[in-house]
């Protein structure tokens, strides 16, 4: 399957689906359909790593699975578990003259298996993004179940065999870098570093999400979120937020973007107390 036929064809189709990307990320979605290789971005919260997932798969109407990583998510919950509830009741209905090795044989079949994402996506026939979401977030032992699977897109279940993709999913994990990730794992990936956005994309990504918001409140707020993300805060403003602050800016009919408008709304997009004193004290709000 052809994913995107160059970066330019990339921006193009995930512009068209809501997703305004820059060069280097168009070019690495790009390559990493053209190479067949699993995407890793990482990068702080906010910036469009899971929607980039998403992104790709309605541009180019793949179905998307996903994997939401976790502490202490392990193989049974990743890839596949059996039914020991079914196998029980089949145990308990073979007739007493049935050989071991028969149920045996039986309850280890397809019938029994219980799919997770991984296998999901390696046993898809149709085209498939498989989204591992927040990577970082899981116990390392996890990791060496992934390997198998983004390095040879298949996986071994003891009793019934190896089971390799009739398809290749385009694969994206995504990461806050809380904690490395194995050199195993990221030589295996495309590597991605998504930031904040320059103040012109951030524009065009508030103006196509908010079409209604006034074009000189836009710059305003895209400046001002600039300068609240200089200020070494405990958490920077996402790109999420900023579109929130441009539904609030919208829905209180604010056309002038002031520093009394911003210490009325800063709640919006700063969640700490600390954060908002600071940036109270920083832009000499009051
Ligand atoms: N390039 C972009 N084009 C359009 N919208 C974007 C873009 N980047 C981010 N967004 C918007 O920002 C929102 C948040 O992005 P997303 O959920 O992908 O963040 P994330 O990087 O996965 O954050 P987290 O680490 O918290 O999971 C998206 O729902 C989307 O509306
Ligand atoms: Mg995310």
């Amino acid at each position: 399957m052809v994913w995107f036929s160059s970066p330019s064809d990339a921006t193009t189709r995930l512009g068209e689906v809501g997703y305004l990307a820059d060069p280097a990320t168009a070019t690495t979605a790009f390559l990493a359909g053209a190479l067949e290789k699993p995407l890793l971005v990482e990068g702080p919260a906010g910036v469009g790593k899971t929607e980039l997932a998403k992104a790709v798969s309605r541009a180019t109407g793949a179905d998307l699975v996903r994997l939401q990583c976790y502490e202490g998510l392990d193989e049974a919950r990743a890839l596949y578990e059996w039914n020991y509830k079914k196998q029980l009741l089949r145990i308990q209905a073979a007739n007493d003259g049935q050989a071991w090795e028969e149920t045996h044989d039986d309850i280890f079949s397809e019938e029994f298996l219980l799919t997770r994402p991984l296998l999901t996506a390696i046993r898809r026939s149709e085209p498939t993004v498989l989204l591992i979401d927040e990577v970082d977030k899981t116990d390392v032992e996890v990791e060496g179940l992934l390997l198998e699977v983004l390095s040879d897109f298949q996986v071994t279940i003891p009793e019934l065999g190896t089971v390799a993709a009739t398809r290749r999913p385009f694969v994206v994990l995504t990461s806050n870098a809380s904690r490395e990730l194995s050199e195993a794992v990221k030589r295996r990936c495309l590597y991605l570093h998504l930031d904040y956005p320059d103040t012109e994309r951030e524009r065009a990504i508030v103006t196509s999400q908010v079409p209604d918001l006034d074009d000189k409140v836009a710059t305003q707020l895209v400046s001002a979120v600039a300068r609240l993300r200089d200020l070494e805060l405990k958490k920077a403003p996402s790109i999420a937020e900023t579109v929130d602050w441009a539904r609030t800016l919208l829905a209180l009919h604010i056309d002038d973007l002031d520093a009394m408008a911003i210490d009325d709304t800063l709640g919006v997009v700063l969640k700490h107390a600390s954060d908002t004193d600071r940036a109270v004290r920083e832009l000499k709000l009051r």
